[in-house]
């Protein structure tokens, strides 16, 4: 065994290619998809595969996780089952077991990281996630080995194809939200509840993890303001394409000793911004280091074939090497949003009248029954209080400007 320096917090280097005999936790979308793709993969075999009761059909399938996770003869789980229970107790289970993991699930990387972390360096296995966060993209990783050049101080981006589909769908084929969805759906790009890809809630846990990796901070999660895409309509659609804008979910975070900020908004781009060209179930995914022009990933982000891409870079990773890809000494922050300012599209009913929205307004045009205002800048966090007070009793749907925000 030799030391070496990819993904730096801990990492024991083979001298030899290991063989991998894999056990497979779940069989959805992504995991049917890296079954096909390991067929060409004679030194990533998958052994045993944990499929719910009635499903599991073929002979390496089992519905007791038992036989996968305690299955001697398996060295790395794989966990592509989503949610919190029973992938918690399965992961955990494997690494107490010896077994290497590699999960694509942020919700649980999110809730149970720094214990599987702790877990895998104790039994010297690795715990890997790449395809948690950017779907098919190698986002986190290349935090990881970018750290060795310097400091990363923001990072950002689209995070989630399912919206980014949906939104792209209402733009370019004037499709209906509830339309959008059910195709984002049957083409296996939303998680089993969606409402976690629509509210924005996956994004954030995409963005914890972005931050946790590139700073060793992770955020607090109800300190983030999050806005995901669920008040979109159609009529904000026809206005803004009017006016040369387009919506996009965005997230955005930087850490520093001083300053963390951390939110999760729909955000319009002009044509000429990076954002704008972003189209269907791709993921814009970004970092900048001390100063640096930023540096972006982009490629699809959601998806059985590309998460699979991603979840078979980190099984090749754990052929080469033993690491884990959270920092040894994370931190909790909370997240101040007071400071970061912008200016806000904001449109409702023209039943509303609201005095503090009105004081900000730069721009307002009544069309039919809607009003749609541009504001001067305002802070993340007075906008997205003041939006949920308004949502008590009139639906609204807001987005924040790119142009102008500083990165
Ligand atoms: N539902 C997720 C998305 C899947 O749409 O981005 C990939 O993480």
């Amino acid at each position: 065994m030799i030391e070496c320096f990819h993904y730096k917090y801990k990492c024991i280097q083979s001298e030899d290619m290991r063989t991998l005999t894999i056990g497979l936790l779940g069989y959805g979308t992504v995991g049917k998809s890296l079954d096909s793709l390991l067929q060409t993969h004679d030194a990533l075999t998958i052994a045993s595969i944990f499929r719910r009761k009635g499903k599991a059909v073929e002979p390496r399938m089992t519905d007791d996780p038992m036989k996968v996770v305690a299955n001697s003869a398996i060295d790395t789980v794989v966990e592509v089952l989503g949610g919190l229970h029973p992938a918690y107790e399965l992961v955990k289970s494997a690494l107490m077991n010896g077994k290497h993991v590699v999960t694509a699930n942020k919700a649980l990387v999110n809730a149970y990281g720094d214990e599987f972390k702790r877990l895998a360096e104790v039994h010297q296995v690795s715990f890997l996630f790449n395809a948690a966060c950017g779907g098919g993209l190698p986002y986190l990783s290349s935090m990881i080995d970018s750290r060795e050049e310097g400091s990363i101080t923001s990072v950002g981006g689209i995070l989630n194809g399912t919206t980014n589909f949906m939104i792209d769908q209402m733009e370019r084929k004037h499709l209906s939200f509830e339309e959008a969805l059910k195709q984002a759906q049957s083409l296996g790009y939303a998680e089993a509840d969606p409402s976690g890809d629509i509210d924005g809630i996956d994004t954030l846990n995409k963005l914890r993890l972005a931050l946790v990796v590139s700073s060793n901070r992770w955020v607090e999660v109800n300190s983030v303001q999050v806005e995901g895409i669920r008040s979109l309509q159609a009529d904000d659609i026809t206005f803004l394409q009017a006016n040369g804008l387009k919506v996009r979910l965005l997230c955005y975070g930087q850490m520093s000793e001083t300053r963390s900020i951390a939110f999760v908004e729909p955000t319009l781009v002009k044509a000429d911004e990076s954002e704008s060209a972003i189209l269907a179930n791709n993921n814009i995914a970004w970092f900048s280091q001390d100063g640096q022009p930023r540096q972006e990933l982009i490629g699809q982000g959601a998806g059985g074939l590309p998460t699979a891409g991603n979840i078979l870079r980190d099984l090749e990773h754990i052929q080469r090497s033993t690491s884990s890809m959270l920092p040894m000494d994370t931190i909790l922050v909370q997240a101040d949003n007071t400071q970061e300012v912008h200016p806000y599209y904001v449109r409702h009913a023209l039943s509303l009248r609201n005095s503090a929205l009105e004081s900000i307004t730069v721009e307002k045009y009544v069309l039919g029954e809607q009003v749609y205002r541009f504001t001067s800048p305002v802070s993340v966090h007075a906008m997205h209080q003041m939006m949920s007070t308004i949502r008590l009793h009139h639906p609204v749907f807001y987005a924040g400007l790119l142009s102008g925000r500083s990165v």
